[in-house]
């Protein structure tokens, strides 16, 4: 069969592409002047007046409007009457018997695809196990291009095999205009790793492992309709990429898996993660340094440790992240709900970050800033400096906490947390027979109340 390659843009076209500008937000401002006085907001409001009239359609219904305009790369377009070259893995000898090794005919295929001038669909068929060692995508290609898994992807669970960088799996380094998708599964085969971390065996030295699949410096990327399971660590790391959508991904590794977060991302700007549903040993979505504009939407996570941004600063590093929404969660069982952790010693910031619309269920914090995370064998020291955490909005965050402590702001005595505001919060504790009221730990932290918020800081 023939197949066509469509990319289709809501609101870009082709040449505007390769610009920077899929997510434009649109805040149509209709009235702002209806708000009580008096409220114990305001002040912050004068203090971030455009961010604060960004996100005050709560109170205010009706009177701000969010439009989004997204891109939206379609994959592959099953017509016969197209030109883009098909590669299918099996013509280059890839057997897909789950013990012979596809390594080599992966390359061949991606190399054949990667080379068309008309753009490419490498194709890995239904129903078979290809058994891969740590393998490179590299680009740039010449064309746009499609990697369809239909079939399931086998890490080798030879840790021999991962000696030149034990950091990767599957690597797309520097491909643009890429979609990977197809409904089929990637399977990183992580047992051997867990096993040999010195999260669950002490005695052995703390090392990495890698990271099922990592994104590094595409632009233009589209990852959608995959199973991810089981990562020797991460399962999908997004790193220094430009306009990616994620979406519609199901991720799983079993609770006790050590540090096996289901979607890292990092450095990376204008991002959007939705429909996903993703249950690991470690954090469902980690935001970290240098990511701008990511916007998660429609995510159900548990268990694992919930949805962060951070760590940050660790190791008296800068780390800047800044225009995170989190809309739409639903977290069960998890360690953390929504976290912002940042190491003691580090610089810059975590800003403009809203998390809203969001279910928890059993959760042992499900709101949390701490300021004195801390992840090493030693105890941290104290230090002066912090990642300043700024204009935080927790919106519409309702269920239950299974630890008494359902809002915990940690802050930095140097560098207290600002602008952060609580709005439409009804958080009880987990299992007791009448609701009661779980409890608010608020240090070094200013926090407005908008409508009802229970738990409250004192
Ligand atoms: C935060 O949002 C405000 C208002 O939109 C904007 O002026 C400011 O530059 C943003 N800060 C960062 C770090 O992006
Ligand atoms: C989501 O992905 C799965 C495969 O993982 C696929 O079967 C399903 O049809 C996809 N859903 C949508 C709405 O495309």
């Amino acid at each position: 069969m023939i197949m066509t390659l469509l990319f289709s843009f809501v609101s870009c076209n082709l040449s505007n592409l390769q610009e920077v500008v899929p997510l434009n937000h649109h805040y149509l401002v209709e009235d702002t002047t209806a708000h009580e006085s008096g409220d114990d907001h305001d002040h912050f409001q004068a203090a971030y007046p455009s961010y604060f009239n960004m996100f005050e359609d709560g109170k205010f219904k009706g009177l701000i409007k969010e439009t989004t305009d997204v891109l939206t790369l379609e994959s592959v377009d099953l017509t016969p009457t197209s030109s883009v070259k098909k590669v299918n893995v099996k013509k280059y000898g890839a057997k897909g018997d789950g013990s012979n090794d596809d390594t080599e005919a992966f390359e061949k295929a991606w190399k054949a695809a990667c080379s068309s001038k008309k753009g490419a669909v490498m194709v890995v068929p239904e129903d078979h196990n290809y058994l891969l060692k740590p393998i490179r995508f590299s680009g740039p290609c010449e064309s746009k291009i499609t990697l369809q898994i239909l079939g399931t992807l086998e890490a080798s669970d030879d840790r021999s095999d991962y000696e030149e960088d034990e950091r990767q799996w599957l690597m797309f380094d520097g491909v643009d205009n890429l979609v990977v998708s197809g409904g089929g599964t990637i399977n990183g085969n992580g047992k051997i790793w867990w096993k040999n971390s010195c999260k669950i065996n002490e005695d052995l030295p703390c090392k990495g492992a890698p990271t099922a699949i990592t994104f590094y410096e595409c632009k233009n990327l589209v990852v959608k309709d995959l199973n991810i399971r089981d990562a020797q660590q991460m399962h999908t790391s997004f790193e220094k990429c430009v306009n990616v959508q994620a979406y519609n991904l199901s991720v799983t590794a079993p609770e006790k898996s050590p540090n096996t977060d289901g979607i890292h991302v990092t450095n990376t700007q204008n991002m959007q993660i939705s429909d996903c549903v993703i249950g690991t040993g470690d954090d469902c979505i980690s935001i970290v340094s240098g990511s701008k504009n990511v916007q998660v939407t429609d995510i159900t996570c548990g268990p694992g440790h919930g949805i962060s941004i951070g760590s940050l600063g660790a190791r008296n590093s800068e780390a800047y992240v800044s225009g995170v929404t989190v809309k739409r969660a639903k977290l069960t069982g998890t360690t953390n709900g929504v976290r912002i952790k940042t190491w003691q010693g580090g610089s810059g910031y975590a800003s403009n970050i809203t998390f809203a619309n969001i279910e928890m269920k059993d959760v042992y914090n499900p709101i949390i800033i701490n300021q004195n995370y801390c992840d090493q064998d030693e105890p941290c020291k104290q230090q002066r400096k912090a990642v300043q955490v700024k204009n935080v909005l927790y919106k519409n965050i309702k269920g239950t906490s299974a630890s008494s402590m359902a809002v915990k702001f940690d802050c930095s005595k140097a560098f207290p947390c600002q602008g952060v505001t609580l709005q439409d919060i009804d958080l009880t504790l987990e299992g007791e027979e009448e609701e009661k009221e779980a409890k608010a730990e608020c240090n070094n932290v200013e926090v407005s109340n908008i409508g009802t918020v229970s738990p409250q800081c004192d």
